[in-house]
């Protein structure tokens, strides 16, 4: 029997190659975050070379077929990941037969069956989203983020992903305005909720905690501008906000769907890891080519 490679010789590289397989060849319990954007189903191919079409996802016959093939691969992958690991997976609908398929969410509840913990589901908004010329029904412009984890105790960094606060300025009413800043105690809302400690501390982080407040589930990304020979792909800002809430420093990063590798660019630029599996020679040749560029612009 073969045996299973060290992850050190597995870092910073694109394993070619269906994921699945790839998959099996990983060592257990080695990376910290997977962050991922597998094909979509039925929307485009990948892979040029006919004999590579048969493992590419997105190309079942039946979204039921589709998402067994994610299922599979990413229970195989949760044995890759750390016990405090989490998995961001976006995933995007397709319309068949005049009505969406719902795939993100029945994906999402199929992985929850084989184990998966479901933490959040974040609707990424894409202001420059495509247009579209259909008129019974509102344009499309979001696709999902769904989180996961594997244990309940998983790692998790809400201050490096805080986002600005919307709901303080200098003309605020809430009585003490800036005073509070930086302060937990005495807020408005403790003389208003006294016993009410969950609002008190919730209103405080939306209004004074001086990083920000929580990251809210909607994020508004421009799709990404890098569109050269690859299709769909990750805006760096995307991978960033996963990256910096799912690692800390030289921590491993898995993409099982590497594309043009900006999971790996963005990881690279953060100080982090990365493995990728991708199933198309050209995209993981371009991968490395970009992350070479990295590490010449970082030395
Ligand atoms: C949506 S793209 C990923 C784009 C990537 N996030 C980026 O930023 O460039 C999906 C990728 O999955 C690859 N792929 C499809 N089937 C695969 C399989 N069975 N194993 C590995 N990769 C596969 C495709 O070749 C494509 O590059």
């Amino acid at each position: 029997m073969l045996k299973t490679p060290e992850i050190e010789t597995l870092i910073d590289t694109v394993l070619i190659g269906d994921s699945w397989t790839q998959a099996q060849n990983l060592p257990s319990e080695c990376v910290q975050c997977i962050i991922t954007s597998p094909p979509y189903w039925g929307h485009r191919q990948y892979a040029k070379a006919a004999e590579l079409r048969e493992f590419e996802f997105g190309s079942e016959k039946t979204a039921q077929k589709y998402v067994e093939k994610l299922v599979a691969l990413f229970d195989e992958l949760k044995r890759v990941l750390k016990p405090n690991g989490t998995l961001w997976l976006n995933l995007g609908d397709t319309y068949r037969d005049g009505q969406l398929a719902g795939i993100p969410w029945r994906t999402a509840l199929a992985l929850k069956d084989t184990g998966w913990l479901l933490r959040s589901e974040i609707i990424w908004h894409k202001p420059n989203a495509m247009p579209s010329s259909v008129m019974n029904r509102p344009t499309t412009d979001h696709e999902t983020i769904f989180l996961f984890a594997k244990s309940p105790d998983y790692y998790y960094n809400a201050d490096a992903i805080r986002e600005p606060h919307v709901t303080f300025s200098e003309q605020s009413r809430m009585k003490g305005g800036r005073n509070h800043l930086g302060k937990i105690n005495s807020t408005p809302e403790k003389g208003k909720n006294q016993g009410n400690s969950n609002l008190h501390r919730g209103r405080w982080d939306q209004a004074f905690h001086p990083l920000g407040r929580n990251k809210r589930t909607v994020w508004n990304i421009p799709l990404s501008k890098f569109r050269d020979a690859h299709f769909a792909v990750f805006p760096p800002q995307l991978v960033e906000t996963c990256l910096l809430a799912g690692t800390t420093r030289d921590d491993v990063v898995l993409d099982p769907f590497m594309g043009s590798g900006t999971t790996a660019v963005v990881a690279k630029e953060h100080g982090r890891h990365f493995v990728g599996l991708e199933l198309v020679p050209e995209y993981a040749e371009m991968t490395m080519r970009r992350v070479d560029e990295i590490q010449i612009r970082l030395i």
